[in-house]
Parts: structure tokens; sequence; C-alpha cells
């Protein structure tokens, strides 16, 4: 899917961005959630409406963020870590407010995109659902999610590999669908994986080669 009113909403909204890094990595995120989101639902045997919708909703599970580009993005040292933890939480229910004032987004997008970080063991939020009250897709998007910032750099520590990644995710097994999380190795070792594997090595070369002109906090996941 090329996905292309999606990306032009996060231009638009990524205006407010004041360091064109965190733009980068916002799409480049989108994008490893967005393919390899699509990967996983083929393997669990998803219908290509569904793959569609989770293409999307995959691009712009963080949408919310760039509502709160002055809290979460740039160098605002005066705000608490703790203050900047709560207004992070707020991303999920924000986008739904962007992708329902956009008018062009499916509910279930918006249900995928609002429950994204809800995990399967109800440690989540923002309603703390568990299991399958939480949407298909939404759980998908939460593996895709967690693994994607794992295998990306940030601002306290360096990217994992996959294999590290994906170790320390199960230590968390809990917070996931097995069903999906299973799915979901069974893709990561699988040949569909290659484009996913591109992707993220393209995003860590653009890091190390603009590694010298920012060091700067770019928000949690
Ligand atoms: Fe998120």
């Amino acid at each position: 899917m090329e996905l292309e009113r999606e990306r032009k909403l996060i231009e638009r909204m990524g205006a407010r961005l004041t360091v064109e890094r965190d733009l980068r990595d916002f799409f480049a995120h989108g994008e490893i959630v967005s393919r390899l989101a699509v990967l996983v639902a083929k393997a669990l045997g998803c219908d290509d409406a569904f793959c569609d919708e989770l293409a999307v909703a995959g691009m712009l599970h963080d949408i919310g963020k760039l509502e709160l580009a002055d809290v979460i993005y740039g160098h605002r040292d005066d705000i608490l870590a703790v203050e900047r933890s709560k207004y992070v939480r707020m991303h999920p229910t924000l986008g739904i407010d962007v992708l329902r004032k956009e008018g062009a987004y499916s509910e279930e997008v918006i249900s995928f995109i609002a429950n994204h970080h809800e995990n399967y063991d109800g440690t989540g939020y923002p309603h703390h659902l568990e299991g399958e009250e939480i949407p298909y897709g939404a759980r998908i998007l939460r593996v895709c999610d967690v693994f994607s910032a794992l295998v990306s750099n940030r601002a306290y520590r360096a990217a994992f590999s996959v294999d590290v990644a994906v170790e320390e995710m199960i230590g968390d097994v809990r917070e996931y669908d097995m069903k999906v999380f299973l799915a979901f190795l069974k893709v990561v070792y699988g040949p569909e994986f290659a484009p996913v594997r591109e992707m993220i090595d393209r995003a860590l070369l653009f890091d190390s080669e603009d590694l010298s002109t920012h060091a700067g906090d770019r928000g949690e996941d």
C-alpha cells in the first residue's frame, strides 16, 4: 500500500516538530510497524480488507503524539519525566480525535489505534483492557510496535539486534496475545521479513550519519 493520504497527514501534523530527525523517525517507525503488522496478519490468515486497515493503522498509530509535539519532542528540559510520560499516555486517545476530525478513517482503524498500548494481561493503557477485549488489530500492532521500538536507537540506549529484541519480548510475553506473538516469530525468522530488515537497517544508517548533530530526547513508545 502506498499510504499516500497517511503520509500527507503526518507531513502536515509533523510540521510542528522542530527537529527534522524526529519526523524522519516518526515515518520510519510507522512504516516498519505498518509493514510488519500486515505480514503478521497475513500469517494469521487475515483477509486483504483487514490487512489494508492494519496497514493504515500501523502508519498512523502514533499520530496523537504529533498533537503533543511540544511536550514529547525537542529539548524541553523543563518538563519532568513523570509529567512527560503522563502526556505521552494521552496519545492513543488524541489519535482518535485527529482521525475523527479527518473524517476519512473507519471505526476499525480508529479502534486499532485507540488500543495499541493495551496489553493482553491488562497492564496497558489507557483502559487496562485484557485479552480479547482488545481489538485484534490492536493486539497485532502492540507486538509490532514494541519490536520496532526495540530495534531502533533511543536517546537513552542503542538499538537492540533482532535476536535480542525478540528475547526481551519473550521476557514480557504475557503482555501479548500468544497466537499473535507466535505468528510474529514466524514472520521475523521467515523469508518475508527481508524488506522489514532493510527498513530497520536504513533507519539505523541514517542515525549513524547524523549521530554527532542530535542527541536529544526523542520521546517514548
Ligand atoms: Fe504509541
